[in-house]
């Protein structure tokens, strides 16, 4: 096939760089990275550990397909390549840059509560920013109405068919796998067993590779090195603490979204319970 590029000695096993055959295309802090990590143990997949950033918006797109293809894993002929992006999902350009690249690629979105994706999402952002005395009412309340702001983006992000209706402009639904971002962190196995299916790859998980670690107070899981079952965790960005919010404002957004959610609930035809 045409997309194969082949190089050095392990071109005699069959290796090569493979376009994904499945993307992960968010959503940010829908458990992302520990969904493409589950998978990567499958032997079936072979997954990209970096963000590519590719197809979205003033991302690597100008570099071509050319170098987004030598930046896949190498793989085997009958193993699924993929990469997750979370930026993907409420990126622009990003629906209709991968429809043009494989019109029938699988698409997974892992979706979480969408107000506990916000006060992860301002976790990770009073992180990164180094802002610990940001006040979260102050972040998504506006101070003078108390009424949840319209342009802050870690609120736009929790919005999700505002962001899913673009991609049904051009996916048809069935080739969108929705993941239960929260029932991935209390149960993976049967979050994962839907992407199996949804893949169409055997079986792999189970209690044997993917098992609660108590002392990170997460599922971790078995990766197979040369054959040998070594056990390894998310490292400690993946499950942060998140700040205190108080009652009257976490109701004021839950209230905010039950709109939206609504209206994603009718059009994936599928309901969560977020309220
Ligand atoms: P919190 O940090 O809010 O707890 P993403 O990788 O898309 O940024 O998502 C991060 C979220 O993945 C974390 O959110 C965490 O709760 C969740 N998660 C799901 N399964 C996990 C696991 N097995 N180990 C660690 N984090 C996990």
């Amino acid at each position: 096939d045409n997309h194969t590029v082949t190089s050095g000695r392990r071109q005699e096993k069959g290796r090569s760089h493979r376009l994904p055959g499945a993307i992960i295309i968010g959503v940010r802090k829908g458990g992302t990275k520990a969904l493409i990590e589950f998978l990567n143990i499958h032997p079936q997949v072979v997954a990209a550990t970096d963000e590519m950033h590719f197809f979205s918006d003033d991302d690597n797109y100008g570099q071509g397909m050319h170098w987004y293809l030598n930046k896949m894993p190498m793989s085997l002929p009958d193993q699924i390549t993929m990469e997750k992006t979370p930026k993907y999902f409420i990126s622009q350009a990003a629906p209709d840059r991968i429809h043009s690249m494989n019109s029938s690629i699988r698409l997974v979105l892992a979706l979480r509560n969408p107000v506990t994706r916000v006060i992860s999402d301002f976790a990770q952002r009073v992180e990164n920013m180094g802002d610990t005395g940001r006040n979260f009412t102050e972040y998504v309340l506006d101070n003078t109405t108390w009424e949840v702001k319209q342009d802050v983006l870690c609120l736009t992000i929790s919005i999700y068919h505002l962001h899913l209706a673009r991609w049904l402009q051009l996916f048809p639904l069935k080739q969108i796998h929705i993941v239960d971002g929260d029932r991935l962190i209390s149960e993976p196995l049967e979050e994962l067993k839907g992407v199996e299916r949804f893949l169409g790859i055997p079986r792999y998980f189970s209690e044997e590779v993917v098992y609660f670690n108590a002392t990170r107070g997460f599922y971790c899981m078995k990766k197979k090195v040369h054959g040998l079952y070594t056990a390894s965790c998310l490292g400690a960005t993946k499950g942060r603490d998140h700040p205190h919010v108080e009652g009257w404002v976490r109701d004021k957004l839950v209230r905010y979204f039950d709109t939206h959610n609504e209206k994603l609930f009718r059009m994936i035809g599928r309901r969560f319970n977020w309220s």
